[in-house]
């Protein structure tokens, strides 16, 4: 067997081995895990996308709820000479992948020190750092309102002015939700959407809709405003498909 059929191999059943521990980790419990596999190559190329538009200045670069590193993996390979990478997973399985991937990743053979990995909550992030982009993964509808509120706003404050931030949602799940689930769930649904919503009425750059994924998920960019706070939302974002 030659090298290429070797790695290509090892990749493989790396990847199967990854599906298996996202269903595990779900079904464990689906409202953290939020999915129940990790996000396809298409989905974390436009989540990733404000890295290599800035490529090659050194940028610091936040993600949150990086599972099993799907989109990390993207990440690495974008990572110029001088950036750094927080990676934040609270699920101690995962994070411990994560130590491992990291650590181990070929790009990073020159200086591992440009990748933290933080076994937290994004909302117990001991940190001084600000991010010049930052990269969720979070499973913001299957929180409350109250807490995407908190986790929108710890965002918000942990960007630099003129930062970006991407997040995604699947597509459909408010519909999925209202044929399986209870009234009151549905209405929380809708309240998170709504409390999310606000958020992007003010600060969102654009939309994508990656059909390329299973499911199919629509990612947002937001900016931190450069100055103050604006006093009124920007107009509608523009919306476009990948
Ligand atoms: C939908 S998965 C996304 C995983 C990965 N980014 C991907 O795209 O394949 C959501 C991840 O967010 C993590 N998570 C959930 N709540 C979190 C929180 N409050 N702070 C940080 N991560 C969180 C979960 O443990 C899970 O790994």
């Amino acid at each position: 067997m030659d090298d290429w059929t070797t790695s290509h191999d090892r990749v493989l059943a790396q990847r199967h081995a990854e599906g298996w521990m996202f269903l595990i980790e779900a079904a464990r419990d689906v409202r953290t895990t939020g999915a129940v596999a990790p996000s396809g190559k298409a989905l974390a190329r436009a989540l990733t996308g404000p890295v290599r538009e800035q490529a090659p200045r050194p940028l610091d670069i936040l993600e949150a709820g990086s599972g099993t590193g799907a989109v990390t993996r993207a990440l690495l390979t974008q990572l110029t000479p001088g950036s750094r990478l927080d990676v934040v997973e609270p699920n101690p399985r995962f994070a411990e992948r994560l130590r491992h991937l990291t650590h181990r990743h070929p790009h990073l053979a020159g200086d591992p020190a440009q990748v933290r990995v933080h076994q937290s909550y994004l909302e117990e992030l001991d940190t001084d750092r600000r991010y010049d982009v930052i990269v969720s993964g979070l499973p913001l509808t299957n929180f409350t309102p109250e807490q995407a509120e908190t986790i929108m706003n710890r965002y918000l404050e942990l960007l630099h002015p003129g930062g970006t931030l991407t997040y995604f949602a699947y597509l459909g799940t408010r519909r999925a939700r209202r044929l399986v689930s209870s009234r009151a769930e549905s209405r929380r649904h809708h309240a998170v959407e709504e409390a999310v919503a606000h958020y992007r009425r003010r600060y969102a750059t654009g939309c994508w809709t990656v059909w390329a994924n299973l499911p199919p998920a629509k990612v947002w960019r937001l900016q931190r405003p450069t100055g103050p706070t604006p006093a009124a939302p920007p107009a509608q974002a523009a919306d476009f498909t990948a």
